[in-house]
């Protein structure tokens, strides 16, 4: 299948392309900068230029499955939340819809599903989440949306533990755990239309996606 990823030269982004590629994937990497090219290519993907403030929905074409990845990041204004996180979220379901891209896997952040419960000066944040997977979830993408823990850079250990409806929290959870159940959540039809809260733990991630009932 060929996946874009959107944030690909992010913390997770990073870790996911070459997880992808290594699953048989041709991958995307969308990117803000030329400069980024190289890194994408190391990692096993093909690099265009998006930018969801500006000008992305081309670099999207030909992809059969969308994984949105990218942030704003905690060193930027609630101007950028709104633009990024919430409104280039939307965009990005937008230019799914109008290229025929089904599949679209949102990296969400947990407390998404209560903002109002949310650590106060994440709040913002959290609104922004919330309404971009709302939005999706009210598409009609095939769609997974993910909602990690706290991320670490710490070394991914293959486990997590996911939790398919809203908890009060867990371990943090390291971004390459993360981009190991994206993957595997790409890969079981089962995942689609759920939401999965994500943190650190024991069980294997293709077991943890896995939907119970
Ligand atoms: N940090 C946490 O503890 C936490 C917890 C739960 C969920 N999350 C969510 O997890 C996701 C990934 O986190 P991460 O740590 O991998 O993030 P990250 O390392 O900050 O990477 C974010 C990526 O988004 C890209 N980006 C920012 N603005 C963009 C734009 N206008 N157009 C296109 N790309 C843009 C950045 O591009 P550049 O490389 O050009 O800067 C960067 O590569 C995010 O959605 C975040 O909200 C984070």
């Amino acid at each position: 299948m060929q996946v874009a990823v959107i944030g690909a030269n992010g913390g997770i982004g990073r870790r996911l392309l070459p997880l992808l590629d290594e699953a048989g994937h041709e991958v995307i990497g969308v990117v803000r900068s030329e400069e980024q090219f190289e890194q994408i290519q190391e990692r096993g993907g093909l690099p265009r230029l998006g930018d969801l403030e500006g000008t992305f929905a081309p670099a999207l074409e030909g992809a059969e499955a969308v994984v949105f990845t990218a942030g704003s990041g905690g060193g930027t204004g609630w101007d950028k939340t709104l633009m990024v996180d919430l409104w280039g979220a939307r965009r990005a379901v937008d230019a799914c819809e109008e290229q025929g891209i089904d599949r679209f896997v949102m990296v969400s952040a947990r407390g998404a599903a209560n903002p109002d419960a949310g650590y106060e000066p994440l709040r913002p944040y959290l609104v922004a989440k919330r309404c971009a997977d709302d939005y999706l979830e009210r598409s009609a993408l095939a769609a997974t949306i993910l909602r990690p823990t706290t991320l670490t850079d710490e070394e991914g250990t293959g486990r997590v533990t996911t939790a398919f409806t809203p908890q009060d929290g867990g371990p943090d959870i390291p971004r390459a755990d993360v981009a190991a159940t994206v993957r595997a959540c790409l890969d079981n039809d089962a995942t689609i239309g759920r939401t999965i809260e994500l943190y650190g733990g024991d069980t294997p991630v293709e077991e943890a996606v896995r939907p119970s009932n």
